[in-house]
């Protein structure tokens, strides 16, 4: 049990800073081989990534922070809405990687970072980017942050929960089975299975009552 209290709740436009340092380092494996040497430069990329998909995206954030610090621990994506403008976040994020990666290692980059794959559905609430800093698993934290996570899809009338998760993320598949996911169905990729390690990305669902 933690000594110290949290609170989960929805972001604000000042928390994609350290939502996007929380970001880089619970999946640096996967940025790394994208980033190379320049991988301390993503967390200015995801910065302004975390950004369009809140400003365009239909993407909300989830938190948890530290009651006695105030720093974050914890955040999840929740994609509730449509994209307000598609192209706007490709090209937001693609300008950011090119100012930042020179146009060879950007296409590189945006390619990766196209997978996995999601069209989104209308009645369907699509959880991403969920991640817990390394101090603070096996507390219940992500728990917490699925269950806000679902009770935001349900407040806007979606009828399933939808993740994606790459094979061999052992916490995280054992950690949605736990919390009622299931698999639907798998995507695989030549391309992440050769540069990420990671050539299954599992789709789960929850349906919601
Ligand atoms: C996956 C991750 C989000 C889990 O966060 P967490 O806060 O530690 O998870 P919780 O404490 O809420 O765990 C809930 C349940 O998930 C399962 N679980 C979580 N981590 C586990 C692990 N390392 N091994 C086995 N089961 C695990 C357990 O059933 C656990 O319940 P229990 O602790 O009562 O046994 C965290 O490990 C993480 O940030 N990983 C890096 C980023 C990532 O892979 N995100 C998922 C992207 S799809």
């Amino acid at each position: 049990m933690l000594e110290e209290s949290f609170t989960v709740r929805m972001a604000r436009p000042e928390d994609d800073a350290q939502i996007a340092r929380l970001v880089v380092e619970g999946f640096v494996d996967k940025f790394r081989p994208i980033f190379g040497r320049r991988t301390s430069r993503s967390v200015g990329i995801m910065e302004r990534w975390v950004n369009l998909e809140h400003s365009l995206g239909g993407v909300r954030s989830l938190v948890v922070e530290s009651n006695a610090t105030a720093r974050l621990a914890a955040s999840v994506g929740v994609r509730t809405g449509p994209s307000e403008d598609d192209d706007a976040l490709s090209r937001g994020l693609w300008e950011a990687l090119r100012r930042d990666l020179g146009f060879l290692r950007a296409s590189w980059a945006a390619t990766l970072l196209s997978y996995p794959r999601y069209a989104a559905s209308s009645s369907e609430a699509y959880v991403e980017r969920l991640v817990v800093t390394e101090a603070y698993r096996r507390s219940g934290m992500a728990r917490a942050l699925l269950e806000e996570a679902e009770r935001l899809a349900r407040k806007t009338g979606k009828k399933t929960v939808g993740l994606h998760v790459s094979e061999g993320n052992v916490p995280a598949i054992r950690l949605y089975e736990e919390t009622g996911y299931a698999e639907t169905s798998r995507q695989r990729s030549l391309l992440t299975g050769q540069f990420l390690g990671i050539r299954d990305w599992l789709y789960l669902q929850k349906r919601l009552w």
